[in-house]
């Protein structure tokens, strides 16, 4: 019987330190001691924070993940990643704090709008790319019951989503190595969002991504036409919008790339695919160095859409 209560921050804006200050202090007038859980009822942004306020009120408390959104199902509420914005970056505050429990329930994604439920789905593609062939070519087959909500596919995409980054994240829950391939499409994708100040859904930013990180896997020789080709079917089906901003030039891309959090000498690994299923691992690293050159090149190709 542990005393809880739901955190309903009122968008993105909200994720910041002041937010958090608040909520802790309203759990101190209740006298809430360590025997409090911290219930996340919502998407992304509900859940990184919550798990950040359970990660550091009172030294650490439980939290349980309920999370309602694609993107939160597939991905954030599972890893034990939390975090907060400051007025310089995003995530700046931040802590590892594994949920005690992650509650699914799909038909919640019926109250999402289609851009976002669909965005959403680009964390399943992620997952599937990197780590199970079959899931990938399940997703193409089902894509029409999974985008008409049928509760069957989505909870089978629920419970894969959540094997693949369980495994992932119990060999390497501090991202040392291995957990870096769940940032697959996320170094360029990420730059993506970033410049374009977040009009561009983190989604649709990682399709972005993952196209240019093909690009690059084309350049070494680690894929071809068809794979590229694949994703460009399977993102139109979703209508992803695969257009960058005029705004974003190739400068800004590449700045906000060498200041990657993960960069050495300013200039960050990527994570690449071997081929459908399966990421390159090459003495035992999962994260690659890639020659300037061919990134500035592959960004040329994606800016000018010429893949
Ligand atoms: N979203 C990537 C990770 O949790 O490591």
């Amino acid at each position: 019987n542990i005393p809880s209560f739901i955190i309903k921050p009122a968008g993105e804006k909200s994720k910041n330190i002041n937010t958090v200050i608040k909520i802790i202090e309203t759990m101190e007038k209740r006298a809430l001691g360590r025997d409090t859980a911290v219930i996340a009822i919502g998407g992304g942004t509900v859940g990184d924070m919550a798990g950040f306020v359970a990660a550091i009120y009172k030294r650490g408390i439980d939290v349980i993940q309920i999370p309602t959104t694609t993107v939160a199902q597939a991905d954030s509420s599972v890893g034990g990643k939390t975090g907060v914005d400051s007025q310089i970056s995003k995530n700046a505050f931040g802590a590892f704090k594994n949920p005690t429990a992650v509650f699914i329930d799909v038909s919640t994604l019926k109250t999402l709008g289609k851009k976002q439920f669909n965005a959403g789905l680009i964390e399943s593609v992620k997952h599937a790319l990197i780590a199970d062939e079959a899931y990938f070519k399940f997703l193409n087959k089902n894509l029409k019951n999974i985008l008409a909500r049928k509760t069957k596919p989505l909870e089978y995409i629920a419970v894969k989503n959540c094997k693949i980054k369980a495994d992932v994240v119990e060999t390497d829950p501090y991202e040392k190595n291995k957990r870096r391939i769940l940032n697959y499409g996320h170094t360029i994708g990420h730059a993506v969002e970033s410049a374009s100040n977040y009009k561009i859904l983190h989604g649709q930013a990682v399709a972005i991504g993952i196209i240019a990180a093909n690009i690059i896997e084309q350049k070494l020789g680690l894929g071809g036409e068809k794979r590229i080709q694949a994703l460009k079917d399977i993102f139109a089906r979703l209508q992803i919008d695969l257009n960058i901003p005029r705004s974003i030039t190739k400068k800004k891309i590449i700045d906000i790339v060498s200041r990657d959090k993960k960069a050495v000498q300013k200039w960050p690994r990527f994570v690449l695919l071997e081929k459908t299923g399966k990421v390159l691992c090459k003495d035992g690293q999962y994260a690659h160095n890639v020659e300037r050159k061919i990134v500035e090149n592959a960004i040329d190709i994606l800016l000018k859409k010429k893949y």
